[in-house]
């Protein structure tokens, strides 16, 4: 284990002389504070920085890398703070670089469909700029009002439209990025093709802070779709639910932009915390399935083919969504149910398993089956389209936490096993941070984890830059 030093008075002042001293922040542990965990909520996961810096761009990054390597210190890149894995947390205290600052979107370039922005430009934001100039922005995690766009591309973010669209990465063309150890290069840009060495972009993309700071970020732009509709379709049960998934695509060879998946709990959870009515209070699941296109016609003509498909799946109801304003309300409860189970229980492990989407079935048996073995809640919501779903491991209100804290590792190691079984993994869009770290080798050979530490090491040799995330060196 590598032993950092610590941010000493002297230090401080170089820090200041760089960034100016309104942009060090130190001492006061209530400003430091929000900066020692993410959206993780066990309090265990949160670990505090001994100062924060917000440069303003890639020279001071790369001149804070280079102090860092010079004295020993770990330093720690934050967006906004909304990672679900630990990612951002400086488990070494050290220097916290947060992007706050960069903010700015450089560039639509609407000849090419690139914009190019800074990494600190909220995710919704920008969706809004480029929706301005008739162009679409693929990605849609759901905390998009809040993520930055380099938190998005350092944990590769997926969302609710990667069936149609994909995640994160593919949208990425080109980055500006200050190396671990304090370099600055420019992999990629504007261009759709280059096989011009390595592809140095898609291994940044989902490095999760560890290989790179990324200070900009070429995004590849989609035509605005004209038309979108909003279907929700409530089910008896999980099962009925989960079961129509795999045939949507398959029997009527339609592709969503999106097959999000709640569960009694989860919805009922999210409509209580946003205040709103549980209009949908009979069903014991619901799918909400999004459908875009430039032909209205052919757009709604396929969702009211894939509500028949529901209903003839047992399905009891399907709604189409009236309006943007009725769109928007639909997707705002499925977008806050972390945020909810966060508020209702923070005894709580939110997990990100990913399986093929036929397996998804299989996967909800076992949940059911663990939270009996383990007596356990585990409400379950997500991206069912892609076999993503966030199960959320609850504790029982009478069971002490000293029990909890011995069974979660039990039920998460059992969990990822069957789901590695049926050709999943641990995590579809969170990542590992270090949250995640110690299942690793759950999903991966000693080969594999092997290969990830020597890029690591290659890149970082004194291990400055985000230690202790995927994997300990
Ligand atoms: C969601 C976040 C938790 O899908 O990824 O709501
Ligand atoms: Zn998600």
């Amino acid at each position: 284990m590598i032993t950092y030093n610590r941010v000493n008075p002297g230090i401080i002042k170089e820090l200041q002389e760089l960034l100016g001293s309104n942009n060090v922040i130190h001492g006061d542990l209530s400003k430091i504070e929000p900066y020692s965990h993410d959206e993780v909520s066990d309090p265990a996961y949160s670990s505090m920085p001994e100062v924060v810096v917000r440069p303003a761009d890639a020279l001071e990054i790369s001149a804070v890398m280079k102090l860092a390597n010079r004295e020993r210190i770990a330093v720690t890149p934050r967006g906004a703070g909304s990672g679900l894995s630990g990612g951002a947390v400086p488990l070494s205290g050290g220097i916290l670089i947060s992007t706050e600052r960069m903010n700015r979107i450089l560039e639509i370039d609407r000849a090419n469909m690139v914009a190019v922005l800074e990494p600190g430009v909220v995710t919704n934001d920008f969706n809004k700029e480029v929706e301005k100039e008739g162009l679409f922005f693929a990605g849609y995690p759901m905390s998009l009002e809040m993520c930055y766009i380099g938190g998005n591309v350092a944990e590769n973010a997926g969302g609710g439209r990667a069936i149609k669209y994909g995640v994160t990465g593919r949208y990425i063309l080109g980055l500006e990025v200050v190396m671990p150890t304090g370099e600055i290069c420019l992999f990629g840009g504007k261009r759709v093709k280059d096989v011009t060495g390595y592809n140095m972009v898609q291994l940044m993309v989902g490095s999760e802070g560890t290989l790179g700071i990324f200070t900009k970020i070429f995004v590849k732009l989609l035509p605005l779709p004209r038309a979108k509709v909003d279907m929700m379709v409530l089910f008896p049960d999980i099962r009925a639910a989960i079961d129509s998934v795999p045939l949507i695509m398959t029997e009527k060879a339609i592709i969503p932009t999106g097959i999000e998946f709640m569960d009694k709990l989860s919805l009922d959870t999210a409509s209580d915390y946003l205040g709103e009515s549980k209009r949908y209070r009979d069903s014991g699941a619901v799918l909400i399935i999004e459908m875009d296109g430039n032909d209205a016609d052919l757009v709604r003509e396929d969702c009211l083919n894939v509500g028949e498909l529901c209903l003839e799946n047992g399905a009891l109801d399907a709604f189409i969504a009236e309006g943007p304003a009725d769109q928007e309300k639909i997707w705002k409860v499925r977008r806050h149910v972390a945020e909810a189970f966060k508020a209702l229980s923070p005894v709580q492990s939110i997990e990100d398993i990913v399986v093929p989407v036929s397996r998804i079935p299989d996967l909800i048996n076992r949940l059911e089956v663990l939270s009996e073995k383990y007596n356990v809640i585990i409400p379950c919501y997500g991206h069912a389209g892609d076999g993503n779903l966030h199960a959320t491991i609850v504790n029982k209100p009478d069971i002490p936490i000293e029990k909890w804290q011995v069974t979660l590792p039990l039920i998460l190691s059992d969990l990822y096993r069957e789901v590695h079984i049926m050709g999943g993994t641990i995590s579809g869009e969170h990542g590992i941070g270090h949250k995640r770290k110690a299942y690793l080798p759950l999903v991966l050979s000693e080969d594999e984890i092997e290969t990830m530490k020597n890029i690591k090491r290659a890149l970082d040799p004194l291990n400055i830059l985000n230690p202790g995330k995927i994997f300990d060196l």
